[in-house]
Protein backbone atom coordinates (compact mmCIF):
# COMPACT_ATOMS: atom_id res chain seq x y z
CA UNK A 1 0.00 0.00 0.00
CA UNK A 2 2.90 2.56 0.93
CA UNK A 3 4.56 1.66 -2.14
CA UNK A 4 1.69 2.22 -4.34
CA UNK A 5 0.87 5.17 -2.87
CA UNK A 6 4.45 6.79 -3.47
CA UNK A 7 4.29 5.22 -6.64
CA UNK A 8 0.96 7.14 -7.56
CA UNK A 9 2.24 10.63 -6.46
CA UNK A 10 5.41 10.66 -8.70
CA UNK A 11 3.61 8.13 -12.05
CA UNK A 12 6.47 9.41 -14.84
CA UNK A 13 5.84 7.53 -18.04
CA UNK A 14 4.10 4.57 -16.41
CA UNK A 15 0.98 4.48 -18.39
CA UNK A 16 -0.73 2.73 -15.09
CA UNK A 17 0.46 4.65 -12.78
CA UNK A 18 -1.18 7.62 -14.11
CA UNK A 19 -4.14 6.42 -15.01
CA UNK A 20 -4.09 5.39 -10.95
CA UNK A 21 -3.45 9.06 -10.37
CA UNK A 22 -6.22 10.23 -12.74
CA UNK A 23 -8.68 8.11 -11.09
CA UNK A 24 -7.34 9.22 -7.35
CA UNK A 25 -7.43 12.96 -8.56
CA UNK A 26 -11.15 11.89 -9.91
CA UNK A 27 -11.93 11.82 -6.18
CA UNK A 28 -10.76 15.34 -5.44
CA UNK A 29 -7.67 13.63 -3.96
CA UNK A 30 -4.23 15.00 -4.64
CA UNK A 31 -1.52 12.39 -4.28
CA UNK A 32 1.15 15.15 -4.27
CA UNK A 33 0.10 16.74 -0.75
CA UNK A 34 0.31 14.70 2.83
CA UNK A 35 -3.24 15.23 3.25
CA UNK A 36 -3.95 13.94 -0.13
CA UNK A 37 -1.73 10.59 0.87
CA UNK A 38 -3.74 10.24 4.09
CA UNK A 39 -7.04 10.12 2.02
CA UNK A 40 -5.54 7.65 -0.73
CA UNK A 41 -4.66 5.54 2.26
CA UNK A 42 -8.27 5.65 3.48
CA UNK A 43 -9.42 5.64 -0.30
CA UNK A 44 -7.48 2.09 -1.39
CA UNK A 45 -8.75 0.31 2.11
CA UNK A 46 -12.00 1.04 1.61
CA UNK A 47 -12.10 -0.13 -2.27
CA UNK A 48 -9.92 -2.70 -1.22
CA UNK A 49 -12.35 -4.39 0.96
CA UNK A 50 -15.88 -3.39 -0.80
CA UNK A 51 -14.04 -4.46 -4.22
CA UNK A 52 -11.99 -7.13 -3.04
CA UNK A 53 -13.23 -9.05 0.09
CA UNK A 54 -17.00 -8.49 0.20
CA UNK A 55 -17.16 -8.78 -3.22
CA UNK A 56 -15.71 -12.58 -3.06
CA UNK A 57 -17.87 -13.20 -0.19
CA UNK A 58 -21.33 -12.55 -2.10
CA UNK A 59 -19.88 -14.33 -5.08
CA UNK A 60 -18.88 -17.66 -2.68
CA UNK A 61 -22.20 -16.91 -0.55
CA UNK A 62 -24.41 -17.08 -4.31
CA UNK A 63 -22.19 -20.12 -5.73
CA UNK A 64 -22.25 -21.95 -2.97
CA UNK A 65 -25.81 -21.77 -2.21
CA UNK A 66 -27.62 -24.48 -4.04
CA UNK A 67 -30.94 -22.78 -3.94
CA UNK A 68 -29.73 -19.53 -5.10
CA UNK A 69 -31.58 -19.01 -7.91
CA UNK A 70 -30.06 -18.96 -11.35
CA UNK A 71 -30.68 -15.13 -11.97
CA UNK A 72 -28.83 -14.14 -8.81
CA UNK A 73 -25.81 -16.13 -10.68
CA UNK A 74 -26.98 -14.47 -13.89
CA UNK A 75 -26.50 -11.25 -12.39
CA UNK A 76 -23.76 -11.46 -10.59
CA UNK A 77 -22.11 -8.61 -10.22
CA UNK A 78 -24.50 -6.16 -10.84
CA UNK A 79 -23.72 -4.02 -7.76
CA UNK A 80 -20.28 -3.86 -8.45
CA UNK A 81 -18.84 -0.83 -10.58
CA UNK A 82 -17.66 -1.66 -14.02
CA UNK A 83 -14.56 -3.40 -14.92
CA UNK A 84 -13.18 -3.28 -18.53
CA UNK A 85 -10.25 -5.92 -17.39
CA UNK A 86 -9.82 -8.91 -20.06
CA UNK A 87 -7.34 -11.90 -20.52
CA UNK A 88 -6.11 -14.09 -22.45
CA UNK A 89 -8.54 -16.72 -21.43
CA UNK A 90 -12.27 -15.87 -22.84
CA UNK A 91 -10.61 -15.79 -26.21
CA UNK A 92 -9.08 -19.26 -26.26
CA UNK A 93 -12.69 -20.12 -25.30
CA UNK A 94 -14.19 -18.84 -28.36
CA UNK A 95 -11.74 -20.06 -30.15
CA UNK A 96 -12.74 -23.81 -29.19
CA UNK A 97 -16.75 -21.96 -29.73
CA UNK A 98 -16.04 -21.63 -32.82
CA UNK A 99 -14.85 -24.79 -33.86
CA UNK A 100 -17.27 -26.88 -32.61
CA UNK A 101 -19.94 -24.07 -34.62
CA UNK A 102 -18.33 -24.98 -37.54
CA UNK A 103 -18.40 -28.54 -37.30
CA UNK A 104 -21.93 -28.30 -36.62
CA UNK A 105 -22.26 -26.33 -40.02
CA UNK A 106 -23.93 -23.19 -38.20
CA UNK A 107 -21.54 -21.08 -40.16
CA UNK A 108 -20.46 -21.21 -44.06
CA UNK A 109 -16.69 -21.08 -44.25
CA UNK A 110 -15.24 -18.09 -45.72
CA UNK A 111 -18.66 -15.96 -45.05
CA UNK A 112 -17.82 -14.17 -41.94
CA UNK A 113 -17.16 -10.77 -42.18
CA UNK A 114 -18.67 -8.35 -40.19
CA UNK A 115 -18.14 -9.26 -36.49
CA UNK A 116 -19.17 -7.18 -33.51
CA UNK A 117 -17.42 -7.25 -30.24
CA UNK A 118 -18.90 -5.39 -27.34
CA UNK A 119 -17.21 -4.19 -24.52
CA UNK A 120 -13.38 -5.66 -25.97
CA UNK A 121 -12.12 -4.84 -22.46
CA UNK A 122 -8.05 -3.50 -21.78
CA UNK A 123 -5.73 -5.67 -19.97
CA UNK A 124 -4.43 -3.14 -17.39
CA UNK A 125 -2.77 -6.17 -15.83
CA UNK A 126 -2.72 -9.94 -16.25
CA UNK A 127 -5.56 -10.86 -14.15
CA UNK A 128 -4.33 -13.88 -12.77
CA UNK A 129 -0.96 -13.45 -11.91
CA UNK A 130 -0.82 -9.39 -11.55
CA UNK A 131 1.80 -9.25 -14.83
CA UNK A 132 3.00 -5.74 -15.71
CA UNK A 133 5.85 -6.11 -17.29
CA UNK A 134 4.22 -5.51 -20.80
CA UNK A 135 1.82 -2.34 -21.85
CA UNK A 136 -1.69 -2.60 -21.54
CA UNK A 137 -3.54 -3.97 -24.08
CA UNK A 138 -6.42 -5.09 -25.85
CA UNK A 139 -6.73 -8.90 -27.28
CA UNK A 140 -10.62 -9.49 -28.07
CA UNK A 141 -10.69 -7.63 -31.61
CA UNK A 142 -7.72 -9.39 -33.02
CA UNK A 143 -8.13 -12.45 -31.59
CA UNK A 144 -11.53 -13.19 -33.21
CA UNK A 145 -9.95 -12.31 -36.55
CA UNK A 146 -6.86 -14.66 -35.98
CA UNK A 147 -9.36 -17.38 -34.98
CA UNK A 148 -11.92 -16.73 -38.13
CA UNK A 149 -9.11 -16.98 -40.79
CA UNK A 150 -7.39 -19.93 -38.64
CA UNK A 151 -10.75 -21.82 -39.23
CA UNK A 152 -11.32 -20.55 -42.89
CA UNK A 153 -14.69 -19.31 -41.34
CA UNK A 154 -13.79 -15.57 -42.61
CA UNK A 155 -11.36 -14.24 -45.47
CA UNK A 156 -8.61 -12.09 -43.88
CA UNK A 157 -9.40 -9.15 -46.38
CA UNK A 158 -13.54 -9.13 -45.67
CA UNK A 159 -12.88 -9.19 -41.88
CA UNK A 160 -13.89 -6.48 -40.20
CA UNK A 161 -14.43 -5.97 -36.84
CA UNK A 162 -16.48 -2.67 -34.61
CA UNK A 163 -15.44 -3.07 -31.40
CA UNK A 164 -18.04 -1.32 -29.30
CA UNK A 165 -17.56 -0.06 -26.02
CA UNK A 166 -18.89 2.90 -23.37
CA UNK A 167 -15.49 3.41 -21.85
CA UNK A 168 -13.39 6.50 -23.81
CA UNK A 169 -10.24 4.55 -22.37
CA UNK A 170 -10.90 1.80 -24.77
CA UNK A 171 -12.10 3.91 -27.69
CA UNK A 172 -8.94 5.77 -27.44
CA UNK A 173 -6.72 2.72 -27.16
CA UNK A 174 -7.87 1.24 -30.22
CA UNK A 175 -7.71 4.37 -32.10
CA UNK A 176 -4.26 5.74 -31.03
CA UNK A 177 -3.51 1.55 -32.04
CA UNK A 178 -5.42 2.93 -35.98
CA UNK A 179 -2.84 5.78 -36.13
CA UNK A 180 0.18 3.66 -35.46
CA UNK A 181 -1.13 1.02 -37.82
CA UNK A 182 -1.43 3.89 -40.83
CA UNK A 183 1.98 4.70 -40.30
CA UNK A 184 2.47 1.05 -40.65
CA UNK A 185 3.49 0.16 -36.65
CA UNK A 186 2.00 -3.18 -35.81
CA UNK A 187 0.01 -3.62 -32.30
CA UNK A 188 2.38 -5.89 -29.52
CA UNK A 189 0.34 -8.69 -28.25
CA UNK A 190 2.03 -10.00 -25.36
CA UNK A 191 1.14 -13.26 -24.05
CA UNK A 192 2.76 -14.41 -21.03
CA UNK A 193 1.92 -18.10 -19.30
CA UNK A 194 2.75 -18.98 -15.86
CA UNK A 195 4.19 -22.54 -16.35
CA UNK A 196 3.35 -23.53 -12.49
CA UNK A 197 -0.40 -23.06 -13.46
CA UNK A 198 -1.85 -26.46 -14.29
CA UNK A 199 -3.01 -25.18 -17.99
CA UNK A 200 -5.19 -28.07 -20.06
CA UNK A 201 -3.14 -29.55 -22.91
CA UNK A 202 -6.01 -27.63 -25.03
CA UNK A 203 -5.46 -23.98 -23.68
CA UNK A 204 -1.68 -24.87 -23.86
CA UNK A 205 -2.29 -25.47 -28.05
CA UNK A 206 -4.79 -22.67 -28.09
CA UNK A 207 -2.11 -20.39 -26.25
CA UNK A 208 1.19 -21.69 -28.66
CA UNK A 209 -0.99 -21.18 -31.77
CA UNK A 210 -2.52 -17.58 -30.97
CA UNK A 211 -1.70 -14.99 -33.14
CA UNK A 212 -0.45 -16.89 -35.75
CA UNK A 213 -2.70 -15.76 -38.40
CA UNK A 214 -2.66 -12.20 -37.75
CA UNK A 215 0.44 -11.18 -37.02
CA UNK A 216 4.53 -12.27 -36.85
CA UNK A 217 5.67 -13.52 -33.38
CA UNK A 218 8.90 -11.48 -32.36
CA UNK A 219 11.19 -11.67 -29.43
CA UNK A 220 10.14 -11.05 -26.28
CA UNK A 221 10.97 -8.48 -23.12
CA UNK A 222 12.20 -10.72 -20.75
CA UNK A 223 9.64 -10.59 -17.35
CA UNK A 224 11.37 -9.95 -13.95
CA UNK A 225 12.69 -12.07 -12.01
CA UNK A 226 9.89 -11.09 -9.21
CA UNK A 227 7.64 -12.72 -12.06
CA UNK A 228 9.04 -16.21 -11.46
CA UNK A 229 8.00 -19.20 -14.00
CA UNK A 230 6.53 -17.48 -16.85
CA UNK A 231 6.82 -18.08 -20.90
CA UNK A 232 5.90 -15.22 -22.75
CA UNK A 233 5.14 -15.33 -26.33
CA UNK A 234 4.91 -12.05 -28.22
CA UNK A 235 2.75 -10.90 -31.43
CA UNK A 236 3.08 -7.81 -33.74
CA UNK A 237 -0.19 -7.71 -34.84
CA UNK A 238 -0.04 -6.52 -38.68
CA UNK A 239 -1.24 -2.49 -39.82
CA UNK A 240 -3.88 -3.97 -41.42
CA UNK A 241 -5.94 -6.26 -39.11
CA UNK A 242 -5.44 -3.17 -36.44
CA UNK A 243 -7.37 -1.10 -39.29
CA UNK A 244 -10.02 -3.52 -39.68
CA UNK A 245 -11.18 -2.84 -36.04
CA UNK A 246 -13.43 0.02 -35.55
CA UNK A 247 -14.13 1.37 -32.05
CA UNK A 248 -17.12 2.82 -31.69
CA UNK A 249 -18.50 4.51 -28.38
CA UNK A 250 -21.96 3.16 -27.68
CA UNK A 251 -23.82 1.87 -24.64
CA UNK A 252 -25.02 -1.57 -25.56
CA UNK A 253 -27.97 -1.31 -22.72
CA UNK A 254 -29.44 1.88 -24.29
CA UNK A 255 -28.28 2.24 -28.19
CA UNK A 256 -27.16 -0.05 -31.16
CA UNK A 257 -26.46 1.11 -34.38
CA UNK A 258 -28.77 0.98 -37.11
CA UNK A 259 -28.16 -1.43 -39.86
CA UNK A 260 -28.01 1.05 -42.68
CA UNK A 261 -25.89 3.49 -40.60
CA UNK A 262 -23.58 0.26 -40.56
CA UNK A 263 -23.27 -0.91 -43.82
CA UNK A 264 -25.64 -3.76 -42.65
CA UNK A 265 -25.79 -6.25 -39.99
CA UNK A 266 -23.40 -8.69 -38.25
CA UNK A 267 -22.41 -12.11 -38.88
CA UNK A 268 -21.19 -12.38 -35.77
CA UNK A 269 -21.50 -10.50 -32.09
CA UNK A 270 -19.61 -11.19 -29.02
CA UNK A 271 -20.36 -9.86 -25.94
CA UNK A 272 -17.85 -11.81 -22.66
CA UNK A 273 -17.92 -10.64 -19.18
CA UNK A 274 -20.24 -7.75 -19.40
CA UNK A 275 -23.87 -9.05 -19.05
CA UNK A 276 -23.47 -10.09 -15.89
CA UNK A 277 -22.29 -6.61 -14.03
CA UNK A 278 -26.40 -5.42 -15.41
CA UNK A 279 -29.87 -6.95 -13.85
CA UNK A 280 -32.21 -8.75 -15.73
CA UNK A 281 -34.06 -5.67 -17.21
CA UNK A 282 -30.71 -3.71 -18.39
CA UNK A 283 -29.75 -7.44 -20.13
CA UNK A 284 -32.95 -7.76 -21.90
CA UNK A 285 -32.36 -4.14 -23.08
CA UNK A 286 -28.85 -5.46 -24.31
CA UNK A 287 -30.19 -8.63 -25.68
CA UNK A 288 -32.77 -6.90 -28.07
CA UNK A 289 -30.16 -4.13 -29.67
CA UNK A 290 -27.55 -6.95 -30.11
CA UNK A 291 -30.32 -8.97 -31.89
CA UNK A 292 -31.16 -5.87 -33.87
CA UNK A 293 -28.06 -6.01 -34.96
CA UNK A 294 -27.66 -8.80 -36.02
CA UNK A 295 -28.55 -10.56 -39.36
CA UNK A 296 -30.75 -13.44 -39.36
CA UNK A 297 -28.85 -16.49 -38.61
CA UNK A 298 -25.79 -14.58 -37.52
CA UNK A 299 -24.70 -15.99 -34.40
CA UNK A 300 -24.02 -14.25 -30.38
CA UNK A 301 -21.43 -15.83 -28.54
CA UNK A 302 -21.67 -15.26 -24.91
CA UNK A 303 -20.29 -16.49 -21.44
CA UNK A 304 -23.14 -14.86 -19.53
CA UNK A 305 -26.08 -16.88 -20.19
CA UNK A 306 -29.56 -14.65 -21.34
CA UNK A 307 -33.19 -15.07 -20.24
CA UNK A 308 -34.34 -15.80 -23.70
CA UNK A 309 -37.24 -13.70 -24.27
CA UNK A 310 -40.60 -14.39 -26.56
CA UNK A 311 -40.25 -10.71 -27.47
CA UNK A 312 -36.42 -11.41 -28.68
CA UNK A 313 -35.86 -13.00 -31.76
CA UNK A 314 -32.51 -14.73 -30.38
CA UNK A 315 -32.59 -18.66 -29.46
CA UNK A 316 -29.64 -20.73 -28.09
CA UNK A 317 -28.41 -23.34 -30.29
CA UNK A 318 -25.34 -24.97 -28.39
CA UNK A 319 -22.97 -24.22 -25.77
CA UNK A 320 -18.76 -25.42 -25.57
CA UNK A 321 -17.70 -26.10 -22.24
CA UNK A 322 -13.67 -24.72 -21.68
CA UNK A 323 -11.44 -25.56 -19.02
CA UNK A 324 -9.06 -23.23 -18.29
CA UNK A 325 -7.43 -25.20 -15.41
CA UNK A 326 -8.00 -27.55 -12.82
CA UNK A 327 -7.26 -26.31 -9.33
CA UNK A 328 -6.36 -28.25 -6.51
CA UNK A 329 -8.91 -28.16 -4.09
CA UNK A 330 -10.98 -25.52 -5.88
CA UNK A 331 -11.68 -27.40 -9.15
CA UNK A 332 -12.14 -26.36 -12.69
CA UNK A 333 -11.75 -22.84 -14.02
CA UNK A 334 -13.80 -22.44 -17.28
CA UNK A 335 -16.10 -20.76 -19.48
CA UNK A 336 -19.23 -22.20 -20.70
CA UNK A 337 -20.02 -19.98 -24.45
CA UNK A 338 -23.28 -19.99 -25.40
CA UNK A 339 -24.22 -20.21 -28.90
CA UNK A 340 -27.02 -18.23 -29.82
CA UNK A 341 -28.55 -17.54 -33.17
CA UNK A 342 -30.71 -15.05 -34.61
CA UNK A 343 -33.78 -15.90 -35.72
C1 LIG B 1 -15.03 -6.98 -17.74
S1 LIG B 1 -14.70 -6.31 -19.33
C2 LIG B 1 -14.71 -7.73 -20.38
C3 LIG B 1 -13.77 -7.60 -21.55
C4 LIG B 1 -13.78 -8.76 -22.52
N1 LIG B 1 -15.03 -8.81 -23.24
C5 LIG B 1 -13.53 -10.07 -21.82
O1 LIG B 1 -14.41 -10.96 -21.82
O2 LIG B 1 -12.47 -10.26 -21.22
C6 LIG B 1 -16.24 -5.50 -19.73
C7 LIG B 1 -16.14 -4.61 -20.96
O3 LIG B 1 -17.43 -4.16 -21.35
C8 LIG B 1 -17.45 -2.73 -21.41
N2 LIG B 1 -18.80 -2.33 -21.07
C9 LIG B 1 -19.44 -2.42 -19.88
N3 LIG B 1 -20.70 -2.01 -19.97
C10 LIG B 1 -20.91 -1.67 -21.27
C11 LIG B 1 -22.02 -1.17 -21.98
N4 LIG B 1 -23.18 -0.96 -21.38
N5 LIG B 1 -21.88 -0.93 -23.30
C12 LIG B 1 -20.69 -1.14 -23.92
N6 LIG B 1 -19.60 -1.61 -23.28
C13 LIG B 1 -19.70 -1.87 -21.97
C14 LIG B 1 -16.37 -2.31 -20.44
O4 LIG B 1 -15.91 -0.99 -20.66
C15 LIG B 1 -15.31 -3.37 -20.75
O5 LIG B 1 -14.61 -3.07 -21.93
Amino acid sequence: MEDFVAAVASPGTNERLQFARQVVMGKGIDPATEAGTNQMRRYLEERTTSVGYSAVQSRKAVLDDPGADSLDRRTLFRNRGLTFNTSIFINLAIDQALDAIKAKGLVRPGKVQRIAVVGPGLELNDKQDGYDFYPPQTIQPFAIVDSLIRLGLGRPAEIQVTAFDLSPRIIQHIEAARTRARAARPYMLVLPRNVDRPWTPSLVTSWKRFGHHIGEETKSVAPPPSAGRVEVRTVLVRPSVVLSTIPRDLDIILQRLEPSSAGGQFDLILATNILIYYDLFEQSLAVANIAKMLRPGGLFLSNDPISELPTTPITSVGSTDATYMNLPGIGEAGDRIVWYQRR
